[in-house]
């Protein structure tokens, strides 16, 4: 088979690895790519959102099964745009991508199905959200940019001064452009945040095993959101209580609820939970694997991914038994230091070699290039160190030892990831 993966992260990087694997795959594609991924497939220069671009490249190459990693070209139909050619595709179509596309239309998928989430208002409107704060809403109060905002369009604002100047910033300065046309506001919780993945064939799912990410730039979440910082798998606070709850309440129900909205999703649904103490609460959904979620969670799959790629597309999720090792996997996030806000890039990367043919430690790119024969850093978050453990404790000393292994100038990173495993 040939396999043509589309996006450049780090996500994108262990997606690829784990792709190598497969028996049945003798090429793989990566557009763009990145230095690292380069190593496991061949980038080829079109953009993630190129899609009349990919489409012509997957046919021209006779691509047997296209992964998108990425959220943007989901959201815009890219599944669509490969479909009507014929081509075999993994991820879901656009009118059920929305489920990431919209929180207007995830919020209102949960109340009409009844799924556990936070209460909420939705505006089409500045005047209309800013007197509903005015007269009604309680501090703090959670805004949300109805549209793809980067992960950054979310704000917890814990005044009614400070909810004014968000809702100028979403829907009157259009800081995230189209995506704050509308603006969901809704209830504060609090409690422990858990991200559960799934493999979705429109009818049936199967859960893949959890993960908790550290959004925030600093240790002891301070600092401003990222993309993620550093993951670790499972979550301890993820119990057999819990995931019993879950599977009654969420996860059965958001695919049946997209189902009888005639918007079947076949694909990847994240899971953004938060655990509170009223039971478990659906934060957000996510239409593709987390980043760096895929950085541990996919290291410790025991499945031929390809396989299940194939069971989603074809229906047929229903006979696959889905499996991982009974261990554990930390992944801290190397960042230029200055990011999210400004950083310097283009500076050699020192150690990668460390981590060949050393078992169960894995470096996953997500921004880095070549230059003159050498791998410069090229973005905010520069590398994943992820590593293996018997249990969390083990792989988090691991992944902390291998961090030691790599050096770059103005290298960044969280010492604390991982470390709320100590308050299980
Ligand atoms: P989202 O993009 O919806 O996951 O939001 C980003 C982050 O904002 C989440 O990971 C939470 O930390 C926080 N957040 C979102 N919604 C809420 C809420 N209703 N209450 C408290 N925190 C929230
Ligand atoms: N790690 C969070 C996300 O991928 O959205």
């Amino acid at each position: 088979m040939k396999v043509l993966i589309v996006g450049s992260g780090g996500r994108e990087h262990a997606i690829a690895w784990k792709v190598a694997q497969s028996s049945r795959v003798t090429k793989i594609y990566c557009a763009p790519g990145n230095a690292g991924i380069s190593q496991v497939a061949e980038c080829v220069p079109i953009g993630a959102m190129e899609i009349e671009k990919l489409v012509a490249f997957a046919k021209e190459k006779e691509i047997d099964l296209t992964v998108i990693g990425m959220d943007d070209p989901l959201v815009a139909g890219v599944v669509d745009a490969f479909e009507a050619e014929g081509l075999r595709v993994f991820g879901p179509r656009k009118n059920a991508a929305v489920l990431e596309g919209s929180k207007a239309f995830s919020k209102e998928l949960m109340k009409k199905y009844h799924i556990p989430t936070a209460d909420y208002q939705v505006f089409d409107n500045a005047e209309d959200a800013l007197h509903y704060l005015r007269t009604e809403a309680s501090f703090p109060t959670v805004l949300k940019a109805d549209g793809l905002a980067l992960g950054k369009g979310v704000l917890i604002c814990g005044s009614l001064e400070e909810a004014e100047a968000g809702v100028k910033e979403i829907m009157l300065d259009k800081k995230f452009g189209s995506a704050g046309n509308k603006m969901v506001i809704e209830e504060f919780m609090t409690g422990r945040e858990v991200s559960v993945l799934s493999f979705v064939d429109g009818d049936t799912i199967r859960i893949m095993t959890s993960a908790q990410d550290h959004k925030r730039a600093q240790d002891g979440d301070q600092g401003l959101n990222t993309g993620g910082m550093g993951t670790f798998s499972p979550s301890p606070f993820y119990t057999k209580e819990v995931d019993e709850f879950c599977k009654k309440y969420i996860y059965q129900p958001t695919v049946d609820a997209m189902k009888a909205e005639g918007r079947p999703f076949k694909g990847v649904i994240f899971f953004g939970l938060m655990l509170t103490e009223k039971g478990p609460r659906v934060l957000e959904y996510n239409a593709r694997f987390g980043d760096p979620e895929a950085q541990v969670v996919i290291p410790r799959m025991k499945n031929d991914i390809v396989d299940v790629f194939e069971a989603c597309i074809d229906g047929t999720l229903s006979r696959v038994k889905l499996e991982f090792e009974d261990n554990a996997a930390v992944c801290v996030v190397l960042a230029s230091d200055g990011y999210p806000v400004s950083y310097q890039k283009g500076f050699p990367i020192k150690g990668l070699e460390k981590f060949e043919n050393q078992k169960g430690y894995y470096v996953f790119h997500a921004g880095t290039r070549w230059e003159n024969g050498q791998i410069v850093t090229n973005g905010g978050r520069v590398l994943g160190v992820t590593a293996l453990g018997e249990d969390l404790h083990k792989a988090r000393a691991n992944a902390y030892e291998a961090v030691k292994w790599i050096d770059f100038e103005n290298k960044y990173c969280r010492s604390d990831i991982g470390k709320a495993i100590d308050e299980a």
